[in-house]
């Protein structure tokens, strides 16, 4: 966002003449027009006071890296190469870039808005700037590719984890791994499969779609939620939800390496919004009553022929009536 300096010194929400934020930015009084102008055209409210300058009326939540890299525990600090955008296609092919480009320690890139984002199943996913938190972390985990089994459900907890330290009640999982509330979808989490295949080591993508501010989503074609809707008595900042999520995703792939799979269980269980309901999985080729998780992160069905276990990957999972 061009006008980012601009709506910064705006967000006060008091009234600024343009004389004072064109010394403050170092530009003309044009300039200033102009990014007002401009700003205005990307969706924020700023309104012109005749003879007294300009108000932001919205208010604004602008991502910033050194918020973002203090609401992120200590420990996990220096580890982390964090690089925050306004635009990008999919923050999961800028990771995929930099991961292959040889960059050290863990990236992380978070942006503002996303031209192509990527959903599960080849969806888009639509990604509107200002409103949502689009991030993706490049993990590398030791083990074999078993351990890609568990990966994506031990996620969806880290993230409910996360919401609901910062305010978030009630939150579900939809297996395998989308975040829900009782209006339905808040977010989602894609896992892509990085680089070449070697043993020993798995790397992957993991990119994280949160509904924070949104009131309208356009091209979303299932019920839906936000944070601000779902839980609006809590001030939603993106840059604490970002550090919040990281910290939770680290504590919970150290957990993970260490203790495996059987640490998540519950916690996945206990938010399992399917359970005990009628369900059919591979296309309809399998039809029965949901009955939670094993130990490799199957969701199982129980049929009249037995308890069918179900992997996650292609195959989707949906209630009938
Ligand atoms: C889903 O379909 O539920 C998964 C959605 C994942 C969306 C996120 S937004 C950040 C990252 N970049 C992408 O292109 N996709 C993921």
């Amino acid at each position: 966002m061009k006008s980012k300096a601009l709506i910064t010194h705006l967000s006060d929400g008091e009234v600024h003449s343009g004389e004072s934020l064109a010394a403050k930015l170092g530009v003309s009084r044009t300039a200033v027009w102009k990014q007002v102008r401009k700003a205005m055209e990307e969706g924020v409210e700023i309104q012109t006071i005749r003879g007294k300058g300009y108000q932001l009326l919205s208010s604004v939540d602008l991502l910033d890296a050194d918020s973002i890299l203090s609401a992120i525990a200590p420990e996990y600090r220096g580890d982390i190469a964090l690089q925050v955008l306004d635009e990008v296609g999919s923050t999961n092919a800028e990771v995929g870039r930099r991961m292959s480009s040889g960059e050290a320690s863990l990236p992380i890139t978070i942006a503002d808005c996303q031209t192509a984002g990527r959903g599960r199943r080849g969806r888009v996913w639509t990604s509107p700037r200002g409103e949502n938190l689009y991030l993706s972390m490049g993990i590398t985990l030791q083990g074999g590719f078993s351990r890609l089994d568990g990966l994506s459900l031990v996620l969806g907890v880290a993230v409910a984890n996360a919401l609901e330290r910062l305010g978030a009640q009630g939150l579900g999982l939809k297996w395998p791994n989308d975040i829900f509330v009782p209006g339905g979808k808040l977010g989602g989490i894609l896992v892509e499969l990085q680089g070449e295949l070697q043993e020993g080591v798995v790397q992957v993508i993991a990119g994280f779609g949160i509904n924070v501010h949104a009131q309208t989503l356009g091209g979303v074609d299932q019920p839906w939620s936000s944070l601000a809707r779902s839980y609006p008595d809590v001030r939603w900042r993106r840059n604490d939800l970002a550090g919040n999520l990281i910290t939770a995703v680290q504590d919970a792939l150290d957990l993970f390496s260490r203790d495996g799979f059987g640490a998540f269980l519950e916690p996945w269980q206990a938010r399992d919004i399917f359970k005990g309901q009628s369900v059919e999985a591979k296309g309809g080729g399998v039809v029965g009553i949901a009955a939670g998780i094993d130990e490799r992160g199957n969701y199982l069905v129980r049929t009249g022929d037995g308890t069918v276990p179900v992997r996650a990957g292609e195959i989707s999972l949906r209630v009938v009536s």
